[in-house]
């Protein structure tokens, strides 16, 4: 199971951060039902990032689930130490911070050997320099659009000029990795980002208000996209 690669088609990555955690089940079969491309899975270790969320079995119980490539997000100090324990939940992306290992090429190659989708995440005050050696290597950079920790912040406008870059500078190489973005989009800020030339789009509390069904709220973030998809992504974030 791999997230599309080669389809320039921008995916929905949705995190159920805030969700209802005692419907967990049915509510990633509806995000499913809807037309999610993956489920995006954020795991806090409140060292890392000042936050505890969740851990290996909830992606064991969301893989359960659900059919969907599982996007694991480790906002935890050394992942190379849980790397296998994440393959086994079933874990099909695994995102790790630059910033939280010491041997970023070593942990990147320990997820391939793994046979899984690896990813590095950066967040908003890391340059792109930090991942300049180790781009060839990934299979998804996540650029984080606010400092992780928790749901529902406020998009970071000065980020997405880092996206464009890294946009021009995967295009450049000639590579197909793909950039993720998380954090604080919305149906009024989508656009931005897709033009910024975001393949991967992680939302999490545009889709839990507690006002509409999570996958009626997706689908018209599917909608949003497919329009803006329509009338032409200018190539490298122009
Ligand atoms: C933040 C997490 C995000 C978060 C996104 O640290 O990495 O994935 O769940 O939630 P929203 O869309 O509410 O910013
Ligand atoms: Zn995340």
């Amino acid at each position: 199971m791999a997230l599309s690669f080669g389809s320039r088609r921008p995916m929905l990555s949705p995190s159920i951060l805030n969700a209802d955690f005692s419907r967990l089940g049915a509510i990633v079969q509806e995000l499913e039902q809807a037309g999610a491309d993956a489920v995006h899975l954020d795991v806090m270790d409140g060292r890392f990032v000042p936050n505890i969320s969740f851990g290996i079995p909830v992606v064991a119980a969301v893989r359960r689930s659900t059919h969907l490539p599982l996007d694991v997000h480790l906002m935890v100090v050394e992942p190379e130490r849980y790397l296998s324990q994440f393959a086994e939940a079933g874990a099909t992306l695994l995102t790790i911070h630059v910033e939280a290992t010491v041997h970023l090429h070593r942990t990147v190659s320990a997820i391939k050997e793994l046979g899984l989708l690896a990813g590095v995440a950066l967040n908003p005050a890391t340059p792109l320099a930090a991942i300049e050696e180790i781009l060839p290597f990934v299979d998804l950079v996540l650029v984080m659009t606010v400092n992780p920790g928790f749901g529902g912040q406020t998009l970071i406008p000065a980020v997405l000029k880092k996206v464009e870059r890294l946009r021009r500078a995967i295009d450049d190489a000639g590579l197909s990795c793909l950039i993720s973005v998380d954090g604080g989009i919305k149906l009024s800020n989508l656009e931005s980002v897709l033009r910024a030339g975001a393949d991967v789009i992680v939302t999490g509390s545009a889709l839990f208000d507690n006002h509409s069904p999570p996958g009626s709220l997706l689908r018209l973030f599917r909608e949003r996209l497919d329009a803006v998809v329509a009338r032409g992504r200018p190539p490298s974030g122009q």
